[in-house]
């Protein structure tokens, strides 16, 4: 019989517990045990990006971390990002834009505006049909993007 442990934590601001193996990585907690599914399962190994939450304000990859470890700390999806129910303005601007596309990413995409620098971002930016949209939503936010990205203008 496999040991479980409690793991508790705050979800986006609300107290969560839950039952987990030692192994289990905080992708599998969140998706599996408590059916949060904006983090995707990418590529399963680091690489994608598209499993990021924030833990304590800082981006990490879901699948590469041990769920336990993120005991008594604030993990945010990017359903936590709602204000009062009302989409980040990032968030907003996807949606005004169409920049969504299949949706896979936008979940990472739209959940850490300040890290449109990040290696995963400009990943996503460089594979993602919808990238003519997503440049358009993301003008107002210029100021997060690397000074050699930041002329760019798509229309
Ligand atoms: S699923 Fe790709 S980095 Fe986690």
């Amino acid at each position: 019989m496999t040991m479980k442990y409690v793991l508790s934590f705050n979800l986006n601001g609300l107290p969560v517990e839950t039952l987990v193996k030692a192994t289990d990585t905080l992708l599998d907690v969140l998706r599996e045990k408590l059916n949060v599914v904006s983090p995707k399962r990418g590529c399963d190994n680091g690489d994608c990006g598209a499993c990021t939450v924030l833990v304590n304000g800082d981006p990490v990859r879901a699948c590469l971390t041990i769920g336990l470890t993120v005991a008594g700390k604030n993990v945010q999806t990017v359903e936590g990002l709602l204000q009062d129910g009302k989409l980040h303005p990032l968030q907003r601007a996807f949606h005004e834009h169409y920049a969504a596309q299949c949706g896979f990413c936008t979940p990472f995409l739209t959940k850490t505006p300040s890290r449109l620098a990040s290696r995963s971002w400009r990943a996503f930016l460089a594979t993602c049909a919808g990238v003519a949209h997503m440049w358009k939503s993301l003008k107002p936010f210029r100021q997060w993007l690397p000074a050699s990205t930041r002329s760019r203008d798509d229309g």
